[in-house]
C-alpha cells in the first residue's frame, strides 16, 4: 500500500514536531513530506512535495489556514486539507469547511484521534478516486451536463438555462435545470419567479427520501422541463451537505432524460460532485484575458481530476470578433479547441435578463444568432451521447 503523505502546517515548531513525533509511529503507513509555518509556505512545498494530506493550523502569519485552504481547494483540489483548531475557533471551522477542507481535529489531540482522522479522510476520498476511474456510474439514467467555469459572471447561468429550454423544447425530452451555486444562485430571477419553493426547503422539511416526496419543491416550468431552485440566502450553503446532494441526485436522476446543471465558482464539495458524476462540463469563458488564463488554470484542475477531453468542453460565451483576439488564436490557446461559440448579444441578453424571459422561450430571440447559437450547442451535446 501507499504511504499516505503528509504536509504539517502550524507556525509553532514546537507543535510541528509533537505531530511529527505522533506520525512517526506510524510508519508502514503515513509519512511526512513536508512542514510549514505559514500558510504561503504551504502552497509553495505543494507542487513540490505532492502531499495527499495537508494538516493545516488556522491562525499563520503571512497567509493564514482559511486562505491557504481556499487556495489549495481551486488549485490542487486532489489534495486534502484538515484543519487542526481549538475549540474557541469554531466559526472559523465552519468557514473552513465551506471554503474546501475536508476534515477536522479538535486540539489537543492524541495519538489516536489523528491518526484515525488522516486515515479515515483518505479513505473516503480515494473511494471518490477509484469510483471516477471506473468512470461509468453504477446507477446513471439522466445524463448530467454541469456548466462550470472559474471566473464568475460569464454566462453559466444564462447559458444553463437556455441550454436546458432548448433540450426540452427541441429533442422532446424531460429535462431539470438544478441551480446547484447554492450561495448566489440566480436561475429564479431569470425566470421571474420569486419565493419559490428551493432545495433547502425540501431539505428542512424532510422531503428528500423519494422522487414523489422531492416533486412538490420542483417549479415546473413547462410539461417537460422543471427546476430546483436555489436558496435565497447565501448562508444556507452551508448546511447543505455533500451526502445530501447526493441523495436528491441518486433519487431525481431516475426521473429525467437530461439533468442540467448551473454550479458556484468553487471546486467545494458540492460542485466536485456533480463534475464527478457528469458526463459533460461545460467550462464557460469569456474572451478577456483574464477570464482565459482562469479557465485554462480551471481546464488542468479537471485533467489533474482525471476527467478526459471527451468530457469536459470549453464554451466561449460573449464572442465578438471586435475584442481583439481572433476565433483562431483562442483555438490555439487551447489545445483540445473550443466546443462551442456563444456570440456577444448583449441588448437581447439584458432585456431578457430583466424581463425574466429566457432567450430561447421568446420566439423573437430565439431566431437571434445567440439563440441559434445554443440550439447548435444543444444538437452538438445530444451527439455526445448517441455515441455513448
Ligand atoms: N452571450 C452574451 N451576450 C451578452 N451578454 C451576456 C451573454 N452572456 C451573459 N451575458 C451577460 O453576463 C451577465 C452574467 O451572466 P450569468 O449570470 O449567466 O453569469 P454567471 O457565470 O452565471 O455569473 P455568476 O458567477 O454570478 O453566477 C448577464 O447578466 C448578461 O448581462
Ligand atoms: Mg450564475
Amino acid at each position: 500500500m501507499n504511504k499516505i503523505k503528509i504536509l504539517i502546517a502550524d507556525d509553532i515548531e514546537e507543535t510541528r514536531n509533537v505531530i511529527k513525533k505522533i506520525l512517526s509511529m506510524q510508519k508502514e503507513n503515513i509519512e511526512v513530506v513536508g512542514e510549514a509555518a505559514n500558510g504561503e509556505e504551504v502552497i509553495n512545498l505543494i507542487p513540490k512535495v505532492k502531499p495527499d494530506v495537508v494538516l493545516m493550523d488556522i491562525n499563520m502569519p503571512v497567509l493564514n489556514g482559511l486562505e491557504a485552504t481556499e487556495r489549495i481547494t481551486m488549485e490542487y483540489p486532489g489534495v486534502l486539507v484538515i484543519i487542526m483548531s481549538v475549540q474557541a475557533e469554531s466559526e472559523y471551522l465552519k468557514k473552513a469547511m465551506f471554503h474546501g477542507a475536508k476534515e477536522y481535529i479538535i486540539k489537543p489531540f492524541n495519538y489516536d484521534d489523528l491518526i484515525e482522522t488522516i486515515t479515515t479522510t483518505y479513505e473516503k476520498y480515494r473511494e471518490r478516486q477509484v469510483k471516477i476511474a471506473s468512470s461509468v456510474e453504477t446507477i446513471r439514467d439522466a445524463n448530467v451536463i454541469a456548466f462550470f467555469s472559474s471566473k464568475g459572471g460569464v454566462g453559466k447561468s444564462i447559458l444553463s438555462l437556455n441550454t436546458a429550454i432548448v433540450l426540452s423544447k427541441e429533442a422532446n425530452k424531460k429535462v431539470l435545470l438544478i441551480d446547484m451555486d447554492l450561495q448566489f444562485g440566480d436561475i429564479s430571477m431569470l425566470v421571474n419567479k420569486y419565493n419559490q419553493k428551493n432545495i433547502l426547503h425540501a431539505i428542512d422539511d424532510g422531503q428528500i427520501d423519494s422522487y414523489e416526496n422531492i416533486k412538490p419543491y420542483l417549479y415546473k416550468y413547462s410539461d417537460n422541463f422543471d427546476i430546483l431552485f436555489a436558496p435565497e440566502k447565501p448562508e444556507a450553503a452551508e448546511y447543505i451537505a455533500k451526502e445530501t446532494v447526493e441523495k436528491i441526485m441518486k433519487i431525481i436522476k431516475k426521473q429525467y432524460d437530461v439533468i442540467v446543471v448551473d454550479t458556484g465558482i468553487n471546486f467545494n464539495d458540492n460542485t466536485l460532485y456533480i463534475l464527478d458524476m457528469a458526463q459533460k462540463i461545460l467550462m464557460v469563458s469569456t474572451m478577456e484575458i483574464v477570464a482565459l488564463k482562469n479557465t485554462k488554470l480551471g481546464l488542468k484542475v479537471m485533467d489533474s481530476l482525471g476527467y478526459d477531453k471527451d468530457k469536459v468542453k470549453l464554451v466561449i460565451n460573449r464572442f465578438n470578433s471586435n475584442y481583439g483576439i481572433s476565433k483562431k488564436e483562442i483555438e490555439e490557446t487551447f489545445k483540445d479547441g473550443v466546443f462551442s461559440f456563444i456570440p456577444d448579444e448583449e441588448k437581447s441578453v439584458v432585456v431578457s435578463v430583466n424581463k425574466g424571459l429566457p432567450l430561447c422561450d421568446d420566439d423573437k430571440y430565439y431566431k437571434l444568432k445567440i439563440g441559434k447559437a445554443i440550439e447548435v450547442m444543444c444538437k452538438d451535446l445530444e451527439k455526445g451521447y448517441e455515441r455513448r
